[in-house]
Parts: structure tokens; sequence; C-alpha cells
């Protein structure tokens, strides 16, 4: 059986990302690592402890990860960021503290640890900023040789991005370390806005878990819907919010949910266009073995799984 670990800046989609791996029969959930993101690294941690508890898992452990990107020493969170998903990451809705606190090991020594222990069995999920994994990659190179495969939500290959034109958030919050990551020889795919916001959510679907009557239900019905509304105001085209970060699950999961195509991969690292992720030109003649972009995503697929494995969480 597959392990997997998320390293998350929970933040609403990073809490249906738990949501979706814990629902998923193939994998065994060993950890959640904390990063800085859509909240605080201490903040985002609190709430992968209470929803972890709150969905009948308090046996998973979480750990605490960067509190800032691998160039700065101070993070402070984006004004859109506490728009999208609240001051407390949970669309301002209040969850029952969790009866225990964050492990003492590091989120990257925890990673380092598994990646010895399990090899190839072992899937990352990043759904924040890439500072633990390049942190990782420092202290034990020998981990890209190891660990079975990365399936990250960040970038914008094909489509414009979320916080610049040409940045999408989780890679501008530390475009040195995505770089680290992208050239690194670890086998990668990246789930970027191209696929993810054609992965789109309603409150017809969250009115169904509201309507389980039970409390995970509710709860993620009231969180979900305060991102759907945000998504309303900021992203109106849409017609509904991005699933961006279960949709990494799933891909991690299924990999043939998505198209692919297979590129040698940089992030710029400097201005004008720092945390763009793009071709690596020069290695526009090698062939690309172990790095591949998502491109296209069957949308009906991915919502009906999407639907059938919350529903049956929440209603345990
Ligand atoms: C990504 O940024 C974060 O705000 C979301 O949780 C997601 O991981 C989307 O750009
Ligand atoms: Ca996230």
């Amino acid at each position: 059986k597959y392990k997997m670990i998320l390293d998350l800046d929970t933040g609403i989609d990073d809490a249906l990302a738990i949501a979706y791996a814990l629902a998923a029969p193939e994998v065994d959930l060993i950890g959640v690592m904390g990063s800085y993101g859509n909240v605080l690294t201490p903040v985002g941690a609190q709430n992968s402890l209470d929803l972890l508890e709150l969905l009948g898992h308090p046996e998973v452990p979480v750990f605490l990860g960067a509190q800032h990107s691998s160039t700065t020493d101070h993070f402070e969170v984006m004004p859109v960021s506490a728009q999208i998903h609240g001051v407390n990451g949970v669309g301002e809705v209040e969850l029952e503290p969790a009866q225990r606190k964050t492990e003492d090991q590091s989120a990257v020594d925890f990673l380092i640890e598994a990646a010895h222990k399990y090899q190839h069995d072992l899937l990352l999920v990043p759904t924040g900023p890439l500072t633990n994994l390049a942190a990782a990659l420092d202290q034990d190179p020998e981990i890209a040789n190891l660990i079975g495969h990365v399936t990250l939500m960040g970038g914008a290959l094909t489509v414009p991005g979320n916080v610049t034109p040409v940045t999408e958030a989780n890679i501008n919050q530390d475009p040195v370390a995505a770089d680290k990551v992208f050239r690194s020889s670890l086998p990668l795919t990246m789930v970027g806005l191209d696929v993810t916001t054609r992965a789109l959510l309603t409150t017809a679907e969250t009115q169904q878990w509201r309507e389980l009557g039970t409390t995970a239900g509710s709860k993620y019905a009231d969180i979900v819907d305060y991102y759907i509304d945000a998504y309303n105001v900021t992203s109106p085209h849409l017609g509904g919010c991005a699933l961006h970060d279960p949709l990494a699950v799933a891909v991690a999961l299924e990999p043939d949910l998505v198209s692919t195509i297979f590129l040698n991969m940089k992030v710029d690292t400097q201005a004008p266009f720092a945390g763009r992720t793009i071709g690596n030109e020069a290695k526009i003649n090698d062939p690309a073995t172990h790095t591949e972009v998502a491109v296209n995503v069957d949308q009906t697929r991915f919502l009906a799984e999407f639907m059938d494995k919350l529903t049956k969480l929440f209603q345990a």
C-alpha cells in the first residue's frame, strides 16, 4: 500500500486535500507537514490537527515546517490569502480544538526519515510553498532518488498566474526552493493552474454535504462556502471555486485523471519573472524523463470521484 505525506499551508483547499487523502482506501496518510502560505505555519498546523480530529483520524501526526521562505527571515500572510481562506484559514469557521499537539520532530526530518523507510512507496503531495522539500533535498540529496513520486500543486504553464500575471501563489512564495525541486532528479508531476482552475465546486455540492446531517459534513460545507463566495468575488468567470489541492492528491493516486507533457522545467528566480514556472531552455534538446506538467484534466471523472469519496468520509 502506498504511503502519502501531505505538505500543507492549511487553507481551505488544503483542508479538502486532507479529506481526499483520508477517504482514499489505496493509500495510508502517514503524516502532514506544515508550511506557511495561506496562514502562518502554526495556524495551518493547528487547522490540520483540528480537521484530522473532526474527520476521525487523530492518529495522523502533524509536523511543523518552515515559517518563511528560504530567502527571507520573515513571512506575512498576503491580504488576498485572508480574503480567500479567511484570517483563520478555514473560512472563519470555528473548529473544535484538537486534543493533541504537533510532533516534536521537524517536518523536514520526518520527510527524510520516511523517504528512507518507504522509498518508492512514498508519495509526497506538497500543496503549499516548496520550502520544506527544498530544505530536505539540501539536508539529504539522496531522497531525490528514494521518494516514489512528488505530485505538487503549484505553478502555471499554459495559463496566467494568480498572484502576478506569470506566477502562481505556492511557487511565488519561494521561487528559489521551487527551482531546486524542479531541477532535481525527483520524479515529479506539476498540477498547476492549467488544470486546477478547471476543477470546480459550487454550493450545489456543499449543500449535499450539509444535508448529510453530520458535524464533518456541515463544517466542511460552511468552510468551503466561504471559499466559493470569495471565488465569486475574485474570479467570477470561473463559476465556482478551484479545487487546487485535492486535485493534486487525486492525481497522485490516479495519474490518468490528467494528461501531461514531459518537460525539463525551471522556475525563474530573478525579476521581472521571479516565480514563473517554465521550460528550461538550457535543456531544450535533452530528453525530459521525470518531470511532467499536467495540461488537461478529466473534470467530470474527477468531480465524481471527489464527491463520492468526500461524501462517504463525511457520512462516517
Ligand atoms: C494555491 O495557493 C493556495 O492559496 C491554495 O491553497 C493552493 O494551494 C493556489 O494557487
Ligand atoms: Ca495550499
